[in-house]
């Protein structure tokens, strides 16, 4: 076979995932470029500190901390980012696209927060970007929804889309580990964000679904405006209640779009689902999407979600994309973040319909449920059902754990009916909450 010129690359990051993304271009060069049709060449490799040892075997002669280099060397076409953050990586991505390189980034934040202003630099400077590392680790999940899917309206999204907190999750209903000792598991196994805070408090996975909807709604869904729940309040007797109830707490972001009025409903929140359904049955750092389009109906994406090896699958499909030119055509085709893009309407949250697993800590006294069922009913929302077992002797006294599953009722309905609970002298600490779907 003859191969075209060499395609070159500067990894701008080489922690978990640029050494991933160095192995597949260091041990694979065969391979990648049988598929690409051009040898995938790794000229530079930016890092912070260039003495830290890393998880692939990069000639020491390509290591450097100058970013500058990358700018001035023209053989370079394209630069992976893989650093992180929103600061220097916006800049250097800039930087990068002015300087005549393609960009391939797995930063969802630098997306989610910043994608108008990067998308519009590449197509000012005619340079594409690629970014199916961004959601769904190793998942082609940008492929199916911007190809595969092209010809649907896409009528919702829902998934796993944090390995790290499906993997602490599935830690603690399956394994009773405690979530501090998960968290450090899943930050030593390299799924975690630099910082864990933005995997837990769900800022990883909205960003993700900001990035979804751009592209499944053709919408501009500002990330502030998505509203997100993370885990950290996830208690051990919350994941007992919900495996007694038949349900499994994972941490989903969810999306749905009403074509008779336009508005688009979304979120991230941990939600109860049956045992069985197939969502519930995703497991440590695996993600997983259900995609319903109008022509398709239902579709599933699953795989791994975060990693090493996974996120660099990802990243060097788009290489291979690049460097064979498909890439800058899927690009220029889209109209993401660009001036077109309508900016969608979004549904109020307290208006989206949903049914509610409600715990509240109780003074055990006669004529408390009562109370607890008329404020429900106050506020229309019907029970489904109730455990409340009896009270064993320690040091919260009289107190017990008084857990109801409600129907469907508008979401400002149940917040409200909330506010008023957590007011009752009966109630003696704050109540904890979550969606069910069934
Ligand atoms: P990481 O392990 O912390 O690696 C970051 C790399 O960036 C390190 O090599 C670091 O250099 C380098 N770096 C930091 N600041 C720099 C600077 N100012 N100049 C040059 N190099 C700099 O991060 P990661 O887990 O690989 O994640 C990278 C990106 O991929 C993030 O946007 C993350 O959200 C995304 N992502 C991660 C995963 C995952 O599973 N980990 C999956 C999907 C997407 P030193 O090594 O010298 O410190
Ligand atoms: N921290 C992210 C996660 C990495 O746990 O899902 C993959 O995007």
């Amino acid at each position: 076979m003859s191969l075209a010129a060499d395609y070159n690359i500067a990894l701008v990051g080489c922690g978990t995932v640029g050494s991933g993304v160095a192995r597949l271009l260091l041990e694979h060069p065969e391979r990648l470029a049988s598929r690409a049709g051009r040898r995938l060449r790794l000229c530079r490799v930016v890092v912070r500190d260039p003495a830290k040892p890393r998880a692939a075997a990069v000639p020491p002669e390509l290591v450097t901390t100058d970013f500058e280099a990358v700018l001035r060397d023209p053989r370079i076409d394209v630069a992976v980012e893989v650093v992180g953050g929103t600061d220097w990586a916006r800049r250097a991505v800039l930087d990068l696209l002015a300087a005549g390189k393609d960009v391939v980034t797995a930063n969802k934040a630098l997306l989610a927060l910043h994608g108008a202003e990067v998308f519009a630099a590449a197509r000012r400077h005619g340079r594409a970007i690629g970014f199916e590392a961004s959601v769904g680790g190793g998942i082609p999940i940008i492929a199916a929804l911007t190809q595969g899917l092209a010809a649907n309206q896409i009528l919702s999204l829902q998934g796993i889309l944090n390995g790290t907190c499906n993997f602490i999750l599935t830690g603690m209903t399956e394994r009773g580990t405690s979530y501090a000792s998960a968290l450090a598991d899943a930050q030593r196994l390299g799924y975690a964000e630099a910082d864990p805070t933005l995997d837990v408090d769900g800022t990883d996975a909205a960003h993700k679904l900001a990035i979804l909807a751009q592209i499944a709604f053709g919408v501009a869904v500002p990330f502030a405006a998505i509203p997100r729940r993370g885990i950290a309040q996830i208690d051990q007797a919350d994941i007992r209640y919900a495996r007694e109830l038949g349900y499994t707490i994972k941490l989903l972001a969810e999306a749905w779009y009403d074509p008779n009025d336009g508005r688009l409903a979304l979120h991230v929140a941990p939600v109860m689902l049956r045992h069985l359904a197939p969502l519930a049955l995703v497991r440590d750092a695996y993600n997983a999407l259900f995609v319903v389009g109008d022509a398709v109906g239902s579709t599933l994406y699953y795989g791994r979600g975060a990693g090493q090896m996974p996120t660099a699958s990802a990243v060097v499909a788009d290489l291979i994309d690049l460097a064979i030119g498909r890439g800058q055509l899927t690009f220029r085709s889209l109209e993401l973040w660009s001036d077109q893009a309508q900016t969608v309407s979004l549904r109020p949250p307290g208006t989206v319909p949903s049914r509610f697993y409600l715990r509240l800590l109780v003074e055990d006294r006669p004529g408390v449920l009562a109370e607890i069922a008329r404020i429900l009913a106050h506020h229309q929302i019907s029970i489904s059902s109730v455990i409340q077992h009896e009270a064993v002797d320690g040091p919260d006294g009289d107190v017990v754990p008084l857990v109801i599953l409600t129907h469907q009722a508008p979401t400002g309905n149940f917040l409200a009916t909330l506010a008023e609970l957590n007011g009752l002298s009966c109630v003696t600490a704050p109540s904890v909450y979550y969606h069910v779907a069934d």
